[in-house]
């Protein structure tokens, strides 16, 4: 290849410079020649930077470039876009650079599932001076890419949510939605259109401050700062280190974040003086209190309290508003679906509130949950990275490998009968878990896993009792989405918005 480029350079140098005299050919084809010897000089380099990579299948290193490239692509298309292009282009199990660093990108269930399942990979991976910047580095506990500390702090969160956690999460999500509903006019505009992820968000809040906080807050504003805050998240999460000399590039990033800090601070501060005050500590067992005491006992610093405060505070608001959202629009697109569920919610449940007995009961609602998680998720990847040396389905991986695990197209690639239709037929049958991993699985698995199925559950049961939800124009297909780090919809553009109309009372249909 080399050869027949040297020939193509003297030809058309030939063409190029007619009446260059001998001397000033013989100049530039020194020139070429040298550029072909800095080009064999760098292909041992780029081998050698790939050799243990060598069989997995990617872009080349190219003296470099490839890492610019590869990382540069993350940047502009986001990464769940990004990890979709790659797979395409090069399969299911493949490699590129980010941050400089090995990346695999993977859509293979088994590979997948070796990962979840074992300990050395029960690390993240992001840069650390974003990590720092939005304080989440070897603090709190989603990208707590510390091992030790990380661990320390898991059975908080695990513990908060799960067991009477759990339980009492299903009296508050039915009383935050009806609560919200009553005051629909609050996220309604002039043409009686609802703005359904204002409304989520603020159930979403509402919940999870009532069961692990427990301080009024005005959650309009809080849902703001959750918002600026998810932004400067997924801006900053793999930007380069040249980014954070900028001052001016990122200045807007840190002030969204520190009004969230400053906000979770100052709660936490109200709770500190409620706790001093109270007569019985155990009336105040919830989640922001053992933090508290972890930190009176010294087990936990101020600024590790604060962080994982915060991450409880937006870890619902961020993922299930937007879930719940897609999922009402998937049910104004299919009649049958929401008649199904109706009929269901008529059956077993009839005309009281949604209890937690009732949720093993809803297979129509469990089936329509899984299944819009599949078709169109909010989180379509996993980031990892390797702690020890390994090899996953044949393919060598070396300790300190970056990994994206990229559920959303796993989910459409295997086991499922109609991969492309939303269908309630996909979950017809029992599905493997291995084939379906929404919320991934093992030790670093999502730790709302229960709790999330909980609400989801009752969310909409209590709102598809008391209304009939209709889309504009545009349906779920219309909605412009950026797939980032999560799958979010752009709420920049066409409006979002959906019509409710009321049920008539008892019958549970629409009028
Ligand atoms: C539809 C809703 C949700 C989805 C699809 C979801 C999905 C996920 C996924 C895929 C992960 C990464 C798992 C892995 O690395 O294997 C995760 C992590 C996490 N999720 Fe969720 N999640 C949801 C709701 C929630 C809720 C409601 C909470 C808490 C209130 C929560 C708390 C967490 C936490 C704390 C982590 C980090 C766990 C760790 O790093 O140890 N999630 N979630």
């Amino acid at each position: 290849m080399l050869l027949d480029g040297l020939r193509w350079a003297q030809l058309n140098l030939a063409g190029l410079l007619p009446e260059a005299g001998p001397r000033t050919a013989a100049a530039t084809l020194t020139l070429l020649l040298l550029l072909l010897l800095l080009l064999l000089a760098g292909t041992p380099l780029a081998l050698w930077s790939g050799r243990d990579a060598a069989a997995i299948p990617g872009p080349g290193y190219c003296l470099g470039l490839g890492p610019l490239v590869s990382h540069g692509r993350f940047l502009w298309m986001g990464i769940g876009s990004a990890c979709n292009y790659y797979n395409r282009m090069y399969g299911e199990f493949m490699r590129v650079w980010i941050g400089g660093e090995e990346t695999l990108i993977i859509s293979k269930s088994s590979s997948m599932f070796h990962i979840m399942k074992h300990n050395h990979y029960s690390c993240r991976f992001g840069s650390k001076l974003g990590l720092q910047c939005i304080g989440m580095h070897e603090k709190g506990i989603i990208f707590n890419n510390n091992p030790t500390l990380w661990k320390a702090i898991r059975p908080f969160f695990t513990k908060a949510l799960s067991g009477p956690g759990l339980v009492h999460m299903v009296a508050m999500c039915v009383q935050s939605t009806i609560t919200h509903l009553d005051k629909l006019d609050e996220v309604t505009n002039e043409l009686g259109y609802i703005s359904v992820l204002t409304l989520m968000r603020r159930i979403m809040l509402n919940t999870s401050n009532a069961l692990f906080l427990g301080i009024p807050m005005d959650e309009s504003e809080m849902v703001m700062k959750i918002q600026g805050y998810f932004n400067a998240w997924q801006a900053l999460l793999l930007k380069p280190d040249i980014f954070f000399k900028v001052s001016w590039l990122y200045k807007k990033y840190a002030k969204s974040i520190k009004e969230l800090q400053d906000a979770v601070e100052t709660l936490l501060d109200e709770k500190r003086l409620r706790l001093s005050a109270a007569e019985k500590l155990e009336d105040h067992v919830d989640f922001a209190s053992q933090l508290i005491f972890a930190q009176d006992r010294g087990d936990l610093t101020r600024e590790n309290v604060n962080q994982c405060m915060l991450e409880m505070l937006i870890a619902a608001p961020d993922t299930m508003s937007v879930t719940i959202f897609f999922m009402l629009l998937l049910i104004a697109k299919h009649p049958n679906v929401e008649q199904a569920i109706v009929e269901e919610i008529r059956t077993e449940i009839g005309d009281r509130d949604i209890e937690m007995e009732d949720m093993q009961k809803l297979k129509v609602v469990e089936s329509f949950i899984f299944e819009s998680m599949r078709y169109q998720p909010v989180v379509d990847l996993v980031m990892r990275k390797a702690l020890q040396d390994d090899v996953i389905d044949g393919y060598p991986v070396k300790k300190g490998t970056n990994i994206i695990l990229n559920i959303g197209r796993m989910h459409r690639r295997e086991f499922f009968p109609k991969p492309d239709e939303f269908t309630l037929e996909n979950f017809a049958k029992n599905v493997p878990y291995r084939y379906f991993q929404p919320f991934g699985f093992g030790p670093r698995s999502c730790a709302g896993k229960y709790i999330a199925m909980v609400m989801m559950k009752s969310i909409l049961v209590t709102l598809l009792r008391r209304y009939h939800v209709q889309e504009l124009e545009g349906g779920i297909e219309g909605v412009h989405k950026r797939n980032d780090l999560a799958l979010h919809p752009d709420e920049t553009g066409a409006s979002l918005d959906m019509i409710f109309t009321p049920r008539t009372p008892g019958l549970l249909r629409q009028p």
